[in-house]
């Protein structure tokens, strides 16, 4: 077997030859240990539910008297709950949403406030955001009101980001006399360039709604309409996705974010030895297979 991992912790075993018709294509789970059912559990700061014939996992940051302001214990309850979904056989794309008129208005200033430098270098606050990284699924963010600080960073870290009407993106990390902590210096530049996201993040006041999020590319697109409209239209497209062969989206996943940490020809090795691994894929021949029979694909997900 060849061993291929990249850096999103995908890891793929590869017959020597890739002429097995199946490839034994697990994924590394060493980061997680044995995540238990996400919708049998009470949380505290989240609701967690499964849409669309129970293939979407649904979250909802369930905070809105603070406008879901992220504390440790909702950072917990979220990671919990995503390494859950990731884990579940059931479910193939994640929608991550915020109850009340905001996504989530960033950290919790009151929990951060006393804090000192040590106790910020001790805990596992910020830095256990980024393990929403290692999520292998698609999650899309919907987007319904304040994403800013923190909820921005968080939206970042998520695959698709579908607007509402009523969606702002900002950074104001800068009037609190602290910066962005969870991955906005590093991430926002990517999205939107580097003179804008320096606009945003040293005024701390220059905010993005809906539309020019889109422009900029740090949105996929508006949807009209209500919260509920913006909610079921991500549910929509998560169930699009969770429709395909779940190991060619992980990979599909894994291959986009390789984009981001390597160079153009790092990344083209690495797109080329994932879309070989797709010819093991029981799905990828019954794709092809239904294709040229003019019918719709039977996935079975290996
Ligand atoms: N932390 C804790 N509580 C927050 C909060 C936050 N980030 N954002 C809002 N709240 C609380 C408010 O204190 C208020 O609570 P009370 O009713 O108890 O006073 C409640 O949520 C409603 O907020 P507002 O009354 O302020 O609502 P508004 O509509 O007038 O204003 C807002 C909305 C412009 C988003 C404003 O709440 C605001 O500026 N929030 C802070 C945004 C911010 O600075 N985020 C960055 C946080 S730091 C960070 O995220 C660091 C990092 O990268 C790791």
């Amino acid at each position: 077997m060849i061993q291929y991992a990249n850096q999103q912790g995908l890891q793929l075993d590869f017959p020597k030859s890739f002429t097995s018709s199946r490839i034994s294509c697990h994924i590394s789970e060493s980061r997680v240990q044995a995540p238990s059912d996400p919708f049998s559990k009470k949380y505290r700061c989240i609701e967690v539910s499964a849409v669309e014939q129970g293939t979407v996992g649904l979250i909802s940051l369930n905070r809105p008297d603070v406008l879901n302001a992220l504390s440790e214990d909702l950072m917990h309850d979220l990671i919990d709950a995503l390494q859950g979904l990731d884990a579940s056989q059931e479910i193939g794309a994640i929608v991550l949403t915020g109850k009340g008129k905001a996504f989530a208005a960033g950290a919790d200033i009151k929990e951060l406030k006393d804090k000192d430098i040590v106790s910020i270098f001790m805990s596992p606050f910020p830095s256990k955001w980024n393990d929403i990284m290692k999520i292998k699924k698609p999650i899309i963010a919907a987007v319904n009101g304040y994403a800013l600080g923190g909820g921005c960073e968080v939206a970042l870290m998520c695959d698709i980001i579908l607007a509402g009407e009523k969606a702002v993106f900002g950074q104001p990390e800068l009037k609190l006399g602290t910066i962005p902590g969870m991955g906005g210096t590093q991430r926002l530049i990517r999205e939107v360039g580097k003179s804008r996201a320096m606009e945003m993040i040293l005024t701390g006041s220059y905010f993005l709604d809906a539309q020019e999020a889109c422009q900029r590319g740090l949105a996929s697109r508006v949807v009209a309409g209500s919260n509920a409209d913006l909610i079921n239209e991500a549910i929509s497209v998560a169930g699009k996705i969770a429709k395909q062969s779940r190991p060619a989206v992980i990979i599909a996943k894994a291959a986009v974010n390789s984009a981001y940490e390597t160079s153009l020809q790092e990344g083209l090795k690495q797109e080329k030895a994932l879309f070989g691994a797709t010819f093991a894929l029981a799905d990828r021949k019954e794709g092809m297979s239904a294709f040229i029979e003019k019918r719709e694909p039977q996935f079975v997900h290996k």
